[in-house]
């Protein structure tokens, strides 16, 4: 599989910064999107425990964009619970309903906070967290089964082109959920 990636992304504008993922370097985040979306793919589809995909996925995209903070919150029970991340310390549970994690949950849909002070409820892991992205994950039944949350240290840092790259590597993780047990 490692070949397989190198092959297919090797070129002169792609820089080689993790053992297999290659990205360009260019402050346009959609062309690495674009770029990251099927090697994260190719990734987890030889990986059948989530956890440890949500780890190199967490890694990735820290690595790739210097997000403040990455990371998931998975469901269990009757709350999200801190899943892999890249970043400071965060809290450990957020209630349905509750933070901008939690009404991505309820809603069933990606919200972008352009400024968190400007959230009613946001949960501030972080002082230093200034915008936020959070974009739901659906298992087979259509229920949510987890949340990707990014946060970033500057106000409106996130657009419409983060709703669709985050999109992509969710939609990813979500084609594996058949071969990964769920502990929910
Ligand atoms: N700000 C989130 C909480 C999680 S941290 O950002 C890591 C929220 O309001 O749900």
């Amino acid at each position: 599989m490692l070949k397989g990636l190198r092959r297919d992304f090797c070129g002169d504008i792609i820089n080689l910064v993790a053992e297999s993922i290659a990205f360009s370097k260019t402050s346009d985040r959609r062309v690495i999107y674009d770029e990251l979306v099927p090697q994260i793919g190719a990734l987890i589809e030889g990986e059948e425990d989530l956890i440890a995909n949500l780890a190199n996925i967490a890694a990735v995209l820290k690595e790739a964009f210097g997000f403040f903070w990455v990371g998931f919150y998975l469901k269990k029970g009757e709350q999200l619970v801190l899943g892999p991340f890249q970043g400071p310390l965060a809290c450990t549970r957020i209630n349905f309903g509750e933070g901008v994690c939690g009404h991505a949950y309820s809603t069933k849909e990606t919200i972008i906070v352009p400024n968190v002070d400007e959230f009613p409820g946001h949960i501030a892991c972080s002082s230093a967290a200034r915008s936020e992205i959070v974009v739901p994950m659906f298992g087979n039944n259509g229920e949510v089964f987890g949340v990707l949350d990014v946060d970033s240290d500057r106000l409106d840092d996130f657009s419409e082109a983060d709703s669709a790259g985050l999109g992509g590597i969710v939609s990813a993780i979500e084609k594996m959920i058949p071969k990964a047990p769920l502990n929910m």
